[in-house]
């Protein structure tokens, strides 16, 4: 047992076994100090699990991720602390020491391989639970190809031109790079510390990643990777966008409950926005006018004005909004609603909720066809693709994805259509 270990594990037996509510085993003579040690520290931490984070999510959440570094999970009890888990410090201690000697024993070394069809007039959804990646014919109504071997897949974009595919893995701290024609990899390279959202900027001359354990979004050049600049923005921040003119960079700050606006023509930060508790991801509108954003704890969208970077409106949603995406005719905002397993139809205009629709477990990943018929959404924890006709206002066709899809999109121009040109309609 190493120190780490030994220390929360004593903190906790002798500080805090009432909080955890649980029985303390001790050793006895046929086992050894350091099994049964191992094996305290287990049921303890499992016990905790168990009370402190079900509330929201599943724990197959939790195990799947292959962090073996204490530090990193540290960040991640303070984001779901942030959220609203109850840990004490001693607690969360315990479970970043298990947490990480527990991916420690998890060996994943699978290379990335694809296979089936692939294509730019696909749904592609980065699947966090089966560590793969989903190209999903619409017309055809099911995943035709599949990209293995990735750790943790989280976000995922597409160029304007529709060749690529950029996926953000927060288990290897690495952004991936395939191409849409047959999702063979063309390329990886390391941002900063944990990167959660990647977006190309309009021109495709930039490939944006917001690095939430570094607080910096970073800005590569999109042939070389190279990286042209860091900008500090807002506490652990998690999506960014772009507006469709390639002006404007928002990035949302989640533990500092901002959103940081960086001017992309002058590669400097240009103003911090306040909004709500912990914005997640903003979303810009294809009018160049607004973006959104959806605030997790108080389940809102706020809207931001463009011209005078102000915030015009703000709108009740429901449970804890992942996503949140502008419909590419800008009528339309949608949020997914995580823990009510559903999605907010928005008029963008008034800001009023006009429709709540029920989806699938942990709505999360929100995209919308090029012709602005319909909204996908991503469900995590039932791992389909809910497909919503906008104007009946109902899911109208439910696809089976890989395990637990996070991100999603669907040809770049999924928010912002006018700035790459048409792109052939998907008919569900
Ligand atoms: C109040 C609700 C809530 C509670 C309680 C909660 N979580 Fe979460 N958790 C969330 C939300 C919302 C997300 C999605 C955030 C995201 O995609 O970054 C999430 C995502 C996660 C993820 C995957 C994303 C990441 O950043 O790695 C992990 C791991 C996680 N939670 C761990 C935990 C643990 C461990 C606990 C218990 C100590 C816990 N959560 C309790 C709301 C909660």
């Amino acid at each position: 047992m190493n120190r780490a270990m030994k220390r929360a594990l004593a903190s906790v037996a002798v500080g805090v076994p009432v909080a955890l509510g649980l029985g303390t085993i001790w050793a006895h003579a046929a086992v050894s100090e350091e099994a049964s040690a191992g094996k305290n520290l287990e049921k303890n931490a499992v016990g905790l699990l168990q009370q402190r984070c079900q509330a929201c999510h599943s724990l197959g959440r939790v195990f799947n991720r292959l962090d073996d570094d204490r530090t990193k999970w540290g960040r991640t009890l303070t984001k779901m602390r942030a959220y609203g888990a109850f840990l004490t410090n001693q607690e969360a201690e315990l479970l970043e020491t298990y947490l990480a000697e527990r991916a420690k024993q998890q060996a994943f070394d699978a290379p990335i391989r694809a296979s089936g069809r692939f294509g730019k007039d696909m749904i592609w959804t980065a699947d966090e639970l089966g560590r793969s990646i989903s190209a999903i014919d619409l017309g055809h109504g099911a995943v035709t190809g599949t990209i293995t071997g990735i750790h943790n897949p989280h976000n995922i974009t597409m160029s304007p031109d529709g060749e690529r595919i950029f996926v953000t893995d927060t288990g290897r701290e690495e952004i991936l790079v395939f191409g849409t024609v047959n999702g063979g990899l063309i390329g990886r390279f390391k941002a900063d510390l944990n990167p959660m959202h990647v977006f190309v900027s309009p021109n495709q001359k930039y490939v944006l990643v917001t690095n939430s354990n570094s607080d910096s979004v970073t800005v590569h050049d999109y042939l070389t990777f190279a990286r042209i600049a860091t900008f500090p923005v807002g506490g652990l921040p998690h999506g960014l966008t772009i507006t469709p003119d390639g002006r404007f960079v928002y990035a949302a700050g989640q533990l500092t409950d901002d959103v940081t606006v960086i001017d992309l023509e002058k590669l400097k930060v240009v103003q911090r926005i306040h909004t709500g508790q912990i914005p997640v991801v903003p979303a810009a509108s294809s009018s160049n006018r607004f973006v959104v954003v959806s605030v997790l704890k108080t389940s809102e969208i706020w809207k931001i004005d463009v011209a005078t970077q102000r915030v015009v409106g703000t709108v009740k949603v429901q449970g804890f909004p992942g996503q949140v995406g502008v419909s590419p005719d800008s009528r339309w905002v949608v949020s997914g609603n995580q823990i009510t397993n559903n999605v907010s139809v928005i008029d963008a205009t008034t800001m009023a909720v006009v429709a709540t629709i029920d989806t699938g477990k942990w709505a999360h990943g929100v995209g919308f066809t090029p012709d602005s018929k319909n909204a996908i959404i991503s469900n995590e924890e039932d791992s389909t693709i809910s497909v919503i006709d906008l104007l009946k206002r109902k899911v109208v066709r439910s696809i089976r994805t890989g395990l637990g899809p996070n991100g999603i999109v669907g040809g770049y121009p999924v928010a912002m259509p006018y700035t790459c040109g048409p792109r052939q309609p998907l008919k569900p």
